[in-house]
């Protein structure tokens, strides 16, 4: 068995793509997830594409006996992702505090276990949005951070500054923070994927609803942004791409040479695409005409942000792979699995 792997949030969207990377690269896995919003037939799907199910403890990070309690029962952790969170920005708005619990809470106990655990270095699952809107694209890590314009977007800023902190304090861990831009798509299986909880927010959950037609018609948020096509612009990232960043990343931050104690990396392809360049790629990959109408802008929305994604590749070897229609073919598929299609 290799090196043995604390997984938060593992039966999460993005957490679930990541066990099976770090499984399908000789990784033990251990999940924590308290199924807040995700269910534990993930571990089934988990298990059918790599024939191994993870351990898994139903429980919350941000109680820390839990957390000790799966320390003691599994002996030997080296490492950390932590994806678990809570991630709805418009909830974020409604309930500030929810956010601020869940997310700073689950991050500071992790911190303050690990040395007395011996684990080794923990990835840190941070977003885009701490660019706010750039003054320029594509965007390098070296950009400054802007004011959070959400709470959930604050939680990412201030766990930056914690565990930089932690480890400025000699603190013996190392950390990896990875900043997303915008993951979609699903395990090209269709046996694990992104399930939205109620009326999804992000376009491609919506999109591949009303393609199914579930929802009547899609909005596009806006066609009257300084972009070529007015549409707003983002760098839409395969899933499984992002997952395999990890593993490489959990390789490089354990390796016993040759790394800081802290870096951070972009995780994006280096490509913006619009609205309708994304609904279009979708159409054209899957033979699916999607009901759409052009509406008003969506407040709060970022003109246009994509990634200069240079450090990651050169740095971890690391490169998104995935051309974008694989990506919306994989979309539909789960889609349809999911909606008995
Ligand atoms: P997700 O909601 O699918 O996964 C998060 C998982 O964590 C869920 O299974 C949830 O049940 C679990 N969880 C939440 N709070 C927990 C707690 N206190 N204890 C144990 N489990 C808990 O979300 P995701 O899209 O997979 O996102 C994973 C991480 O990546 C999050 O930190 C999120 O903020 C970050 N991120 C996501 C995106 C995105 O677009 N999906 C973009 C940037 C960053
Ligand atoms: C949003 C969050 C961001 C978070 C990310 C991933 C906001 C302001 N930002 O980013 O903090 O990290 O999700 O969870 O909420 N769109 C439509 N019609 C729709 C849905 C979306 O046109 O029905 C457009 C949006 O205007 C945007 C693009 O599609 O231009 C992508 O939207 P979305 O998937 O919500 O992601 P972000 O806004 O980039």
């Amino acid at each position: 068995m290799g090196q043995k792997i604390l997984v938060t949030g593992g039966t999460g969207y993005i957490g679930s793509h990541t066990v099976v990377e770090l499984q399908q690269a000789g990784y033990e896995v251990v999940i924590i997830d308290n199924l807040s919003n995700s269910n534990d037939g993930v571990l089934d799907g988990i298990e059918a594409i790599t024939g191994i199910r993870p351990a898994f403890v139903e429980g919350d990070c941000t109680d820390i006996e839990t957390l000790r309690r799966l320390f003691a029962d599994h002996k030997g952790i080296k490492g950390i992702i932590n994806f678990a969170a809570s991630k709805a920005v418009g909830e974020s708005v409604q309930k500030p505090l929810l956010y601020y619990r869940n997310n700073l809470n689950t991050l500071i106990n992790l911190l303050e276990l690990m040395p007395e655990y011996g684990v080794e270095g923990i990835v840190f699952s941070s977003s885009c949005t701490v660019y706010g809107e750039p003054d320029r694209n594509p965007i390098d890590e070296t950009a400054p951070i802007k004011p959070a314009t959400s709470p959930y977007g604050n939680t990412k800023q201030i766990s930056e500054e914690i565990i930089t902190d932690y480890v400025a304090s000699g603190a013996p861990i190392k950390s990896i923070i990875l900043r997303y831009f915008n993951p979609i798509g699903a395990h090209s299986s269709a046996l694990i994927g992104e399930l939205p909880n109620g009326v999804p927010n992000n376009l491609v959950p919506y999109l591949t609803q009303t393609a199914a037609g579930i929802r009547k018609e899609l909005t596009v948020f806006g066609d009257d942004y300084d972009t070529p096509d007015g549409s707003c612009i983002r760098d839409y990232i395969d899933v499984v791409d992002l997952a395999k960043a990890h593993v490489t990343a959990m390789k490089r931050m354990l390796s016993e040479t040759g790394t800081d104690s802290i870096e951070v990396f972009n995780l994006g392809t280096g490509r913006g695409l619009s609205v309708l360049e994304l609904i279009s790629a979708f159409e054209s990959a899957t033979d699916v005409k999607v009901p759409l109408r052009i509406g008003p802008r969506r407040a709060g929305d970022i003109e246009k942000i994509w990634a200069a994604p240079a450090k990651a590749n050169e740095t971890l070897g690391w490169k998104a792979m995935v051309p974008i229609k694989e990506t919306m073919r994989n979309a539909w598929a789960w889609q349809c699995r999911i909606s008995g299609k």
